[in-house]
C-alpha cells in the first residue's frame, strides 16, 4: 500500500466551560489505497480527525502514523484562497520554484483561460477547483478533504465529484474524504468508514462497476448506514 494514515487508539476531548467533551474515543483506522470516505453526522468529530492527521491539532492519547513518502494536501470546506492573488498565484502559493506543472493542473481542473482571474471574479465552483488544484500542486501522495463540496449547489457538486474521480485516476494519489452525505460517500468512495460515538463503527468496500459509478440512491446501504449512525441494529 502507498501513502495513508494509520491510527491507533486515538482519543481527543475538548474542554468547553467546565465540561469535558470527548470527541474521539479510541479510534482505530488503517487507510487503504484509493478514495476512503469518512462518513458521519454533523458534530461527530470528522474535522477533528482530519485536523489531527494534518497535525493542526494534537491528540490526548493514541498514535497517528502517515505511511509512505510524499507530501500531504488539504482541501477545506471553504476554498480559503488569498483574495489578492490570481488563480495561478493561488495554486502556486507556498510552493518552491518549479514544484509543479501549473498548466497541466489548470487543464485538469478546467481552469485554463482563468489564470489571471482574482477569486472574486470566479464562481463558487471555480474557486473550489482552484483550491483543489492548489492542494494537488505539491503532487501529494495523500490528500485530506473536509466536506470540500458541501457548500456547492447540487449540479456543481456533482461536477466536482466527477472532477475529483478523474484527478485521482490521473494522479494516483490516495484520498481521505470527509462528508456527512451518504449519497456522496457512495458515489466517490472506494471504501466507506462510518464515524460514530468517537470511533469507526462500520467499514464498507464499495463495489463500483469500472467506469460506471451510479448516482442512483442505494436504499439498502442508506438504511444500513442510518442504523449505524443512530446506534440501532439493522433488521
Ligand atoms: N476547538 C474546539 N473547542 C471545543 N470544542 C470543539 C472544538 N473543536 C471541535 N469541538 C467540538 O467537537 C465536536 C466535533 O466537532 P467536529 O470535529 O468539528 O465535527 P464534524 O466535523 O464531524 O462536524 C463538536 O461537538 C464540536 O463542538
Ligand atoms: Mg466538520
Amino acid at each position: 500500500m502507498t501513502a495513508g494514515a494509520e491510527i491507533a487508539g486515538l482519543c481527543k476531548s475538548f474542554t468547553v466551560g467546565d465540561r469535558v467533551v470527548s470527541v474521539l474515543d479510541g479510534l482505530d483506522f488503517t487507510q487503504r489505497d484509493g478514495i476512503t470516505v469518512v462518513l458521519g453526522a454533523s458534530g461527530c468529530g470528522k474535522t477533528t480527525l482530519l485536523r489531527l492527521i494534518a497535525r493542526m491539532d494534537v491528540q490526548d492519547t493514541g498514535s497517528i502514523r502517515i505511511r509512505g513518502t510524499g507530501s500531504i494536501g488539504m482541501v477545506f470546506q471553504e476554498p480559503r484562497l488569498m483574495p489578492w492573488l490570481t488563480t495561478v498565484q493561488n495554486i502556486r502559493f507556498g510552493l518552491g520554484r518549479g514544484a509543479c506543472d501549473t498548466q497541466r493542473l489548470l487543464e485538469l481542473t478546467g481552469l485554463t483561460g482563468f489564470e489571471k482571474a482574482l477569486p472574486h471574479q470566479l464562481s463558487g465552483g471555480m474557486q473550489h477547483r482552484v483550491a483543489l488544484a492548489r492542494a494537488l500542486a505539491n503532487r501529494p501522495a495523500l490528500v485530506l478533504m473536509d466536506e470540500p463540496f458541501a457548500a456547492l449547489d447540487q449540479l456543481t457538486r456533482e461536477r466536482m465529484q466527477d472532477q475529483l474521480l478523474a484527478l485521482q485516476r490521473a494522479e494516483g494519489m490516495n484520498v481521505l474524504f470527509v462528508t456527512h452525505s451518504i449519497d456522496e460517500a457512495l458515489y466517490v468512495g472506494d471504501r466507506i468508514v462510518v464515524l460514530t460515538h468517537g470511533r469507526i463503527d462500520a467499514d464498507h468496500d464499495v463495489a463500483h462497476v469500472p467506469g460506471q459509478r451510479s448516482r442512483a440512491p442505494d436504499l439498502e446501504f442508506t438504511r444500513l448506514i442510518r442504523s449505524t449512525i443512530q446506534g440501532e441494529a439493522p433488521c
